[in-house]
């Protein structure tokens, strides 16, 4: 028996492999359970009891023998180098190249989930539209300046159909498609043919909301342009309401906010006034309610919209609105995405 240990420490001592799959060979011949080792600790068992001290200390010392290889094998197999593998194990991984959410759909996003928490709906509308959604529906005058070409991109005329030039032609379609009340903000992108400047472009994206139910009234409307003014830009900011004209709201406003980069003090981007102008409002014009079958004695309504890119701008300082459309990765990377 000890000759036969004797062979198996030469053999085990002699083996070398840097193959894995040759490795567990070796493993499974010499250290299994049916293995060389294991069979000769079976035969330990007949070993007359004077040679059982001598024969048991070359067994164990043969079994260590043979685990130790197995792990100083396994080990140096996993530090192959670059030459015998022919794998460049030096050579930096590829990255991946993760996206990040873009600014304009950071500031949407944000918008839409303060006007879901006072319960509106979001809602979307087509881009390709008709006169009648666009304009007739919204208390437009035949001869008013944005149905002229110069502002308008019409697919065809008579009919008319075009690119929609603001949300607000999809109040038409809630209306049209919503039991009242109605509560429901819209985003959109949108389309007018002006020339591409820093400060203007021929698409660019709005958020409508409209709100129509018995008894809304004006202070409904300041509550929400509150609300929404805080919520976004800080607590500490005002508002305040200029009067405007718009054909689908009447009385309509401007909406201010105190400029949040200087507080109210002024600074360059609100032009030295401590205010910046964040959107139009109103309240809905009987004639548009009219025009949409709804009873103007029983129901009223109050809609807004505001441009997502000019708003993007205002809060991270964006000075350029092109910079949205080039998708460069790296002005992309700088807005971090909260939602
Ligand atoms: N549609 C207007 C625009 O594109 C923005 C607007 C003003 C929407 C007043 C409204 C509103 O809903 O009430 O300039």
């Amino acid at each position: 028996m000890l000759d036969n240990i004797k062979q198996l420490m030469t053999e085990i001592g002699n083996f070398s492999s840097t193959d894995p799959a040759l490795i567990e060979e070796f493993r499974i011949k010499h250290l299994s359970k049916k293995g060389t080792i294991a069979a000769l600790f079976e035969d330990f068992k007949n070993v007359p009891v004077e040679q059982k001290k001598a024969i048991g200390q070359s067994l164990n010392q043969l079994k260590e023998t043979a685990l130790n290889k197995v792990n100083e094998l396994k080990e140096a197999a996993q530090n192959v180098t670059t030459e015998q593998s022919g794998i460049d194990l030096t050579l930096p991984g590829d990255p991946e190249q993760l996206g990040s959410r873009h600014p304009l759909s950071i500031v949407r996003n944000e918008i839409l989930s303060i006007f879901d928490r006072l319960g509106f709906v979001i809602s979307e509308g087509p881009e390709i539209e008709d006169d009648w959604h666009n304009f007739s529906a919204l208390n437009f005058a035949e001869e008013h300046p944005a149905r002229d070409m110069q502002d308008t991109f019409f697919i065809s005329k008579n009919p008319d159909i075009l690119l929609h030039t603001h949300t607000s032609s999809t109040q038409v379609r809630d209306m049209e498609s919503y039991d009242l009340p109605i509560r429901v903000v819209t985003p959109g992108r949108v389309f007018r043919n002006e020339a591409i400047s820093a400060r203007a472009h021929c698409i660019f994206h709005q958020i409508e909301a409209l709100y129509i139910d018995e008894n809304v009234s004006f202070a409904d409307l300041k509550q929400t342009l509150s609300y929404f003014a805080k919520e976004f830009f800080g607590q500490d900011t005002e508002v305040r309401l200029r009067p405007s004209f718009f054909p689908f709201t009447e009385p309509s406003a401007e909406m201010d906010v105190t400029c949040s980069l200087c507080k109210g003090k002024g600074c360059n981007v609100c032009k030295h006034t401590g205010w910046l102008e964040i959107m139009g409002c109103g309240m809905v014009h009987p004639n548009v309610l009219e025009l949409n079958g709804i009873d103007k004695n029983k129901y009223s309504g109050f809609a807004l919209g505001m441009g997502i890119e000019r708003i993007t701008m205002l809060k991270y300082g964006v000075r350029d609105l092109r910079l949205f459309f080039e998708n460069d990765i790296r002005f992309l990377q700088q807005f971090t995405a909260a939602i």
